[in-house]
């Protein structure tokens, strides 16, 4: 599997203000909207382009677009915060939407809402989901997503534990991670060490 870690001084100074438990909900907002901006500029670095014609002011000259625009899944409730700023990005792009809670006593995912295309064979999918801890809730993503023929899935994720990643490695899946960082591991409650805390909680208040 290709891990891409986004290497950078900004993404760096975006994920400490993360982490830092002094951030408040609306700063911490704002840090993973602007992290979300790097982690989808990176995703789409080798992504495909085709040229059409436009005229400048001056001259007829060729353009480019993407030639196939990804779909962005963001995973409720902590990929909300990436969603507007992804889509931002790409303006042309469709969104679907899965819905898995966290069971807090097994840290086992509890799958609640699935909105997404019937098909999506060659369709670039990128899954926005801030932490990929276990790799449970991104596993059921996943596997939601090559039911309706996914080839093409990127993960999109600001902090991964060793052992999320490890599990996409070994699902053999046709997945990418595109991440900020890969901290030191889990702890007894599947929380990512150093990590962030809960990244729901830290943008939208404690459920
Ligand atoms: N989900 C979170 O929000 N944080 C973690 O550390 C692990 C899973």
């Amino acid at each position: 599997m290709q891990v891409q870690i986004v290497d950078h001084p900004l993404a760096a100074a975006r994920l400490t203000t993360m982490r830092d438990k002094a951030t408040d909900n609306a700063r911490f907002r704002a840090a993973l909207s602007d992290l979300t901006q790097m982690l989808i500029y990176e995703a789409l670095s080798q992504a495909p382009s085709e040229s059409f014609p436009i005229e400048t002011p001056l001259v007829g000259c060729e353009g480019t677009r993407l030639a196939t625009p990804p779909l962005l899944v963001p995973v409720l409730r902590a990929g909300l915060g990436m969603v507007e700023q992804a889509h931002a990005m790409v303006p042309e792009a469709h969104v679907g939407f899965v819905g898995i809670a966290r069971d807090e006593a097994t840290a086992k995912p509890v799958p609640y809402l699935e909105s997404l295309p019937d098909d999506l064979s060659g369709l670039p999918v990128f899954v926005l989901d801030p932490m990929l801890a276990t790799g449970g809730s991104m596993l059921h993503t996943i596997e939601l997503l090559v039911a309706r023929n996914a080839d093409d899935i990127t993960a999109v994720c600001v902090v991964a534990a060793p052992e999320g990643v490890a599990a996409l490695e070994n699902s053999a899946h046709p997945v990418r991670l595109v991440v900020a960082a890969v901290d030191e591991g889990l702890d007894d409650v599947a929380y990512i060490v150093p990590g962030l805390g809960d990244a729901g909680d830290r943008q939208f208040g404690p459920r």
